[in-house]
């Protein structure tokens, strides 16, 4: 279901396991969840303190990006999560989390260039909610650019959770 603390005020939510998430059963735990380790050191958020998952709950064959019926078919989980931890910022990382986490929330849809690091305001069952895009950190692993792009949303979202 993904990791972290069930009293976060943040949760992650990528897009799918890959092998050593799958292997292992715990999300974000080979290159890209060793970036997204340093990246939220750096921004002084502590990975125990937060909760960290991903729209799909089992490794796309191939690794390819998940099909809209898997989205459709784990999206009551990852709802159901969301409204057990109750969060005050989900932060979507990535093409296919952002798209999803935007349908859920209504929000109207955009392209990451544009709508990454940018605080939209939602409703949620809980309460009015902040969903903070960001790059997939996979993107950032052999790109400066987006690593630099990354780094600076992830301070961002530090300085909004306060
Ligand atoms: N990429 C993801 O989107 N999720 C993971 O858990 C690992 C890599």
């Amino acid at each position: 279901m993904g990791e972290g603390a069930l009293d976060s005020r943040v949760v992650f939510v990528g897009e799918a396991p890959g092998r050593r998430e799958d292997d292992t059963g715990r999300p974000f735990v080979g290159s890209a969840g060793k970036l997204l380790d340093r990246l939220l050191a750096k921004a002084k958020l502590n990975r125990v303190d937060v909760f960290i998952t991903n729209v799909v709950r089992c490794r796309p064959p191939g690794n390819r990006r998940p099909k809209r019926e898997e989205v459709k078919a784990c999206s009551g989980h990852l709802m159901k999560l969301l409204e057990i931890i109750q969060p005050e910022v989900i932060a979507p990382m990535g093409n296919s989390a952002i798209e999803h986490i935007f349908e859920m929330f209504s929000l109207e849809e955009g392209v990451i260039g544009d709508v990454h690091g940018k605080a939209c305001r939602v409703g949620a069952a809980w309460g009015s909610i902040t969903v903070y895009p960001l790059y997939h950190p996979a993107a950032a692993i052999y790109n400066q650019k987006l690593l630099g792009e990354l780094e600076m949303d992830m301070e961002g979202l530090a300085a909004l959770l306060g």
